[in-house]
């Protein structure tokens, strides 16, 4: 095979690649949003069956050839071809650096845990799910040995979901936030300060709250022509193609800001997608490119965005309009107030803006230990309870609330959880820049919410995965990872709240 031949190979593995996605993304949603029950069966099939023919085609000879090519002629790739070059490279690191037994082994192990650790759950049972967290860890140590590091092997880990991310800028991250943040949460909490959240646990109507939260996505900008907006247990969004973004959104009666915000935050990762240059549609980079920066569109949307005082100024007549009667004897600064109480709890999901990312410090803390071997897998119940009591105030007295709640790593996700924390510090430092090119209060006040998609479009958005995170971040914020940016923001904002200054 020569250089000519081998591009246009590569092109054509990359067709089949994208299509094997494309197949199993729609069979997803249909799943997720409404597909019979007693189908699962067969859908479980042939999602299998696509997922075998992704990974034959990943490693097949042919691709082994053609990325060892093109990667021998790197200066003769449109920046296009590079930037897909890159992307795949990583993926056939992921899968083929390990014996391929090892692997099936692995994903057999992996769709096991997920049943053992429901179970676990449900019974609120640690030891249940011990042994095959314990078989995952090990597995996870045994695939970075296969796949080489540089300094901390959980380096790899990080890596794989925030391409440049390492242990030792996160170690600075959470420090800062562990001197900042911890403090903060303490005085928030003996300030004595009473937020008035009654009215969000009021009835609301489930159809009510669905239209508002498509007259949320209609005022963000989200294109409905190239998109659409279903319901799900759990709100997501799935990217098939700048043409066709979908997300959800989950509503309960009585509990109105979980719908809300649920649909902001997705409509934050929708955009993203939308908003990626036409011209790479079609190929491999034309989606987000890593956990932490599609993190930080969806967060910067929730939160900076989505519970700023002007936000909430914007929208509370039309919410006040469609549920008159419920919230008539609440004022702007008591709804404003109510979507920013500070409440550390026990459940990530359930967390507030300021304590969320402490709840990704221990997991981060956890993960590193134990892939380090410095701490044991049947430790974890009394490390986990130990560390939200130190950082929270808060500790779980059964193991269902406390180190059994998230689905991660019995999925393997390990070195997942960081990219969430990355997305709310990158969140700030986005914002920040944007304050010094447009008035970024202003245009919440009036609803000029072009003016802010524009240019997360123009800075951030367009450039799919053709620019790595860490280029974004410099390129837009003129530096890195900095959590000064993120705890100035949090401290500025919750010492107004509560009264601290
Ligand atoms: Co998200």
């Amino acid at each position: 095979m020569d250089f000519k031949i081998a591009k246009e190979r590569f092109e054509e593995l990359l067709i089949k690649l994208r299509a094997l996605e494309y197949a199993s993304a729609t069979i997803y949603w249909d799943s997720a949003t409404g597909a019979p029950k007693k189908g699962a069966g067969e859908r479980a099939k042939t999602l299998g069956v696509l997922s075998g023919e992704v990974h034959n085609v990943m490693t097949c000879d042919d691709m082994v050839q053609c990325l060892k090519l093109l990667d021998e002629n790197k200066d003769k790739l449109d920046k296009i071809t590079y930037a897909t070059l890159n992307k795949i490279k990583r993926e056939y690191d992921q899968m083929a650096k390990i014996p391929k037994d090892e692997f099936a082994q692995y994903s057999e192990l992996r769709s096991l845990a997920g049943q053992v650790w429901e179970d676990a759950k449900e019974k609120s049972d640690f030891t249940l799910f011990e042994p095959y967290l314990e078989k995952i860890f090990k597995y996870q140590r045994k695939f970075v040995e296969y796949r080489g590091y540089d300094g901390n092997p959980y380096n790899v880990l990080l890596d794989d979901y925030e391409p440049g991310m390492n242990v030792d800028i996160l170690d600075d991250f959470f420090n800062s936030l562990r001197e900042k943040i911890v403090p903060l949460v303490k005085r928030i909490k003996e300030s004595g300060k009473k937020i008035r959240t009654d009215f969000t646990n009021r009835s609301f109507n489930v159809e009510k709250q669905k239209e508002f939260s498509k007259y949320l996505l209609d005022i963000l900008g989200f294109d409905f022509e190239a998109g659409m907006f279903k319901e799900s247990v759990h709100p997501f969004t799935l990217n098939l193609n700048p043409y066709d973004v979908r997300l959800t959104s989950h509503f309960t009666k009585n509990i109105l800001l979980s719908g809300i915000y649920g649909t902001i935050h997705e409509c934050g990762h929708a955009l993203y997608e939308q908003d990626i240059d036409k011209d790479l549609v079609g190929s491999s980079v034309a989606t987000g490119v890593s956990m932490g920066i599609h993190e930080s569109q969806s967060r910067a949307y929730e939160n900076v965005i989505g519970r700023n005082i002007n936000f909430c100024g914007f929208i509370y007549p039309k919410l006040k309009e469609l549920f008159t009667d419920k919230l008539q004897d609440v004022t702007l600064k008591e709804f404003y107030e109510g979507v920013n109480e500070v409440k550390p709890s026990l459940i990530r999901i359930e967390a507030d803006e300021l304590t969320y990312s402490l709840h990704i410090m221990v997991r981060y803390e956890i993960e590193k230990k134990l892939i380090n071997k410095e701490i044991e897998v049947k430790d974890l119940p009394e490390i986990w309870n130990k560390k939200m009591n130190e950082y929270l105030g808060v500790s779980p007295d059964n193991d269902a609330d406390g180190v059994l709640q998230d689905v991660h790593w019995s999925d393997g996700l390990i070195g997942y959880f960081p990219s969430y924390a990355l997305g709310n510090a990158y969140a700030s430092q986005f914002v920040n820049a944007m304050k010094k090119d447009i008035n970024f209060n202003n245009a919440l006040k009036e609803g000029n919410f072009k003016a802010i998609k524009d240019w997360l479009t123009e800075k951030i958005h367009k450039y799919g995965s053709t620019k790595m995170p860490n280029d974004i971040l410099k390129d837009v914020t003129g530096e890195g990872l900095n959590p000064k940016c993120f705890i100035e923001y949090l401290k500025d904002k919750y010492e107004k709240i509560y009264n601290l200054k």
